[in-house]
């Protein structure tokens, strides 16, 4: 088999890039370990950056997105019994979940008529190819390409591909995790509320009128199997803001997970004919709502470069790496900030606490703080 841009991993990051490719006339072949449908039934991010809203609408996946997407104005802070709404101001984001932008990608790709081979397993890249080699129906299968996206997430073979001693690898391993709650209620308010509690973090989110979606921080090793949809009810109760939590709407939850929180990130995100994007790159704690963003960024950088290469301009490839980076530095930066602003750490000290209500005082209190989170909550410039 043979193609132009072989793409390691079928999940947003993948499935864009081989888009906009394929309408710059440009052949991929995707490679991904899961089933469609499991790919299709991950519930994960719900907020979109402007940037990643104008990629779906200028790879012509955005109709749905402005049928069914919301877009929302601010957030709501909560602390102390304080609550204080952050204004955006001229610089909306879109809430529509990942789940959704991934059916649009996957749309898209059956018009282009891309070639994806689901329940791929051990791949073997060869960077001197380049190509790869992997197991599909039981047989063996070689594919040999121009340039490999490693666009597999975290968990992928793309980024261990590259030699231990041409990577670096940065890394702060947060104390606590996300457990999240997926329901058919009608959502608690109209914008997100973000709440710092002493039982710990809380956030209020939601997909359309009918579909909320909602997380508490809880320990790092937490089984989601132990905690009943009433527990997580009541949790989250304690920890929203008293009028929030009274006119809260319960119901079965009908997707239930835990996920850890990290910041990491991989430097640089290029060895030889292999380019890195999305979280096989870089993993955010899902704080800043910036995971998927910064995946979009990156394939947009990237897809630049391999276009401008293919009429000789190979800068765009050369400066791939830098350039990405650049933007997810800022972004770790923001989603660290954040989450170390929300949450309850467990050695946290009575300084330590007076830290973060300052910090959420200055907010409230600050319209030059506040445009600093709305700058970057919204989405830095590409
Ligand atoms: P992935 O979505 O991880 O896709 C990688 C793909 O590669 C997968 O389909 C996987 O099956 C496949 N794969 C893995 N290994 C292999 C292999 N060996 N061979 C072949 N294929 C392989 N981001 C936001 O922007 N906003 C949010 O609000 C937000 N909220 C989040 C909430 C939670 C609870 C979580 C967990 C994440 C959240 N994120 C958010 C982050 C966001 O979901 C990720 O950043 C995004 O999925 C990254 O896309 P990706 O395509 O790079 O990687
Ligand atoms: C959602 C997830 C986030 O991490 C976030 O910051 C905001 C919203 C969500 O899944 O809706």
């Amino acid at each position: 088999m043979k193609t132009q841009v072989l793409i390691i991993g079928g999940g947003p990051s993948g499935l864009m890039l081989s888009r906009i490719l394929s309408q710059a006339g440009i052949s991929s072949v995707i490679l991904e370990r899961q089933s469609r449908d499991h790919v299709l039934s991950r519930i994960r991010a719900g907020v979109l950056e402007q940037q990643a809203v104008d990629l779906l609408e200028s790879t012509g996946l955005g109709t749905r997105m402005q049928a069914e997407g919301f877009v929302h104005h601010g957030i709501e802070l909560a602390w102390e019994g304080h609550r204080h709404r952050v204004d955006f101001g001229d610089r909306p984001v879109m809430v529509y979940g990942q789940t959704e932008v991934t059916k649009d990608l996957y749309d898209g790709s059956d018009a282009d008529a891309v070639t994806i081979l689901h329940e791929v397993s051990n791949i073997e890249l060869d960077l001197n190819g380049p190509g790869a080699s992997f197991s599909q129906g039981g047989q063996r299968h070689e594919i040999t390409c121009e340039l490999i996206a490693g666009c597999d997430g975290y968990h992928g073979v793309s980024r261990r591909a590259i030699p231990a001693d041409r990577i670096k690898l940065f890394e702060r391993i947060y104390p606590f995790g996300w457990l999240g709650v997926l329901s058919e209620t009608p959502p608690v308010a109209e914008e997100l509320i973000y709440a710092n509690h002493p039982r710990g973090f809380a956030l209020a989110s939601m997909r359309n009128a009918m579909l909320s979606r909602y997380y508490i921080q809880v320990p790092a090793s937490e089984d989601p199997a132990d905690w009943s949809d009433d527990a997580f009810w009541d949790e989250l109760r304690r920890r929203l803001p008293a009028e929030a939590a009274e006119s809260l709407v319960t119901g079965p939850s009908i997707e239930k997970s835990a996920a850890p929180l990290r910041s990491f990130v991989a430097e640089p995100m290029q060895y030889g004919p292999l380019y890195l994007c999305g979280d096989a790159a870089h993993i955010v704690p899902p704080t800043g709502a910036k995971g998927l963003n910064l995946a979009m960024s990156d394939v947009q950088y990237l897809a630049e470069g391999i276009i401008a290469a293919q009429s000789g301009d190979r800068s765009g490839l050369e400066h791939y790496s830098t350039r990405a980076l650049a933007r997810v530095w800022k972004a770790v930066r923001f989603s660290w900030w954040f989450t170390t602003t929300m949450h309850r750490f467990p050695d946290q000290s009575d300084f330590d606490q007076r830290m973060q209500e300052s910090e959420l005082a200055v907010l409230s209190e600050s319209a030059a703080a506040r445009k600093v989170l709305v700058e970057n909550y919204s989405g830095l410039p590409l």
